[in-house]
């Protein structure tokens, strides 16, 4: 029997537009499409910005089988932007999206995945809010590494990312929750050993990167909640 085509709307999370969110968003819909469903990605900080009017967000989400976040984390949860958008969503689509799936990719700079949880727990939370079938979340660790580089150029590493995406899209266009598998796999396994060494690198790396912008060691280690208020 014929697969039920399925309407698939990728919400890029990222204020970066053409970074790893979207690379994963970008292959995710690639795979959907490959598959006969209709894909198609949008921008939150597009919305967030008042590029696109949020009002005409509705004519965008209502069609929709499934919904998917895609996104950074940012400060051990989600980017402001999009914690504005879902809330916005609440409280102007309440009951409209009832019966709807939704599910959730977040990746993070550090290459544990558990950093994750938290934000994929309050995607669950806004699923189960708002009556849409929660299909379960998944996390990748290392993402600032790809930082926005196409999984098609990125070797074996981009095959593993893309081929966990096509089996986590199996269960999600036939309404089933990711399977488990699909997470073991896009686990990156680093030794114990190497974990120290490489979160020192990037953090190394991202220091460097904001003295670039003019960051001063000073602004790094303030402690604003701790200055007097004037
Ligand atoms: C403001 C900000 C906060 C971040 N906070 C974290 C964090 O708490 N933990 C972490 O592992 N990565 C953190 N990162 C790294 C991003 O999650 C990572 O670079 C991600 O791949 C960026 O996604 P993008 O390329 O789609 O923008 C942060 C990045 C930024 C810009």
């Amino acid at each position: 029997m014929m697969n039920k085509k399925k309407r698939l709307l990728l919400l890029n999370g990222s204020p970066r537009k053409a970074k790893t969110s979207y690379v994963f968003a970008r292959t995710m819909k690639e795979l959907a499409e490959k598959k006969g469903h209709k894909a198609e990605i949008i921008h939150i900080i597009e919305y967030f910005d008042e590029e696109k009017h949020f009002e005409a967000l509705k004519q965008v989400i209502l069609p929709q089988d499934i919904l998917g976040l895609v996104t950074p984390l940012y400060v051990d949860t989600l980017p402001y932007p999009v914690i504005w958008f879902l809330e916005r969503i609440a409280c102007d689509l309440t009951g409209e999206l009832k019966g709807k799936e939704f599910f959730a990719v977040a990746q993070c700079g550090f290459p544990d995945t558990d950093l994750l949880h938290p934000l994929l727990e309050s995607c669950g939370y806004f699923a189960k809010a708002l009556e849409m079938k929660w299909l379960g979340g998944l996390g990748y660790g290392g993402g600032a590494l790809i930082d926005g580089t196409p999984l098609e150029k990125l070797g074996r590493k981009g095959k593993k990312i893309t081929s966990a995406f096509a089996f986590a899209l199996d269960d999600i266009v036939e309404g089933k929750s990711i399977s488990p598998r699909v997470q073991d796999q896009l686990t990156v396994k680093i030794p114990k050993i190497l974990y120290r060494a490489l979160a020192a690198f990037l953090n190394y790396r991202k220091k460097r990167e904001a003295y670039s912008h003019g960051v001063s060691v000073a602004d790094l280690t303030r402690k604003t909640y701790l200055e007097n208020k004037v």
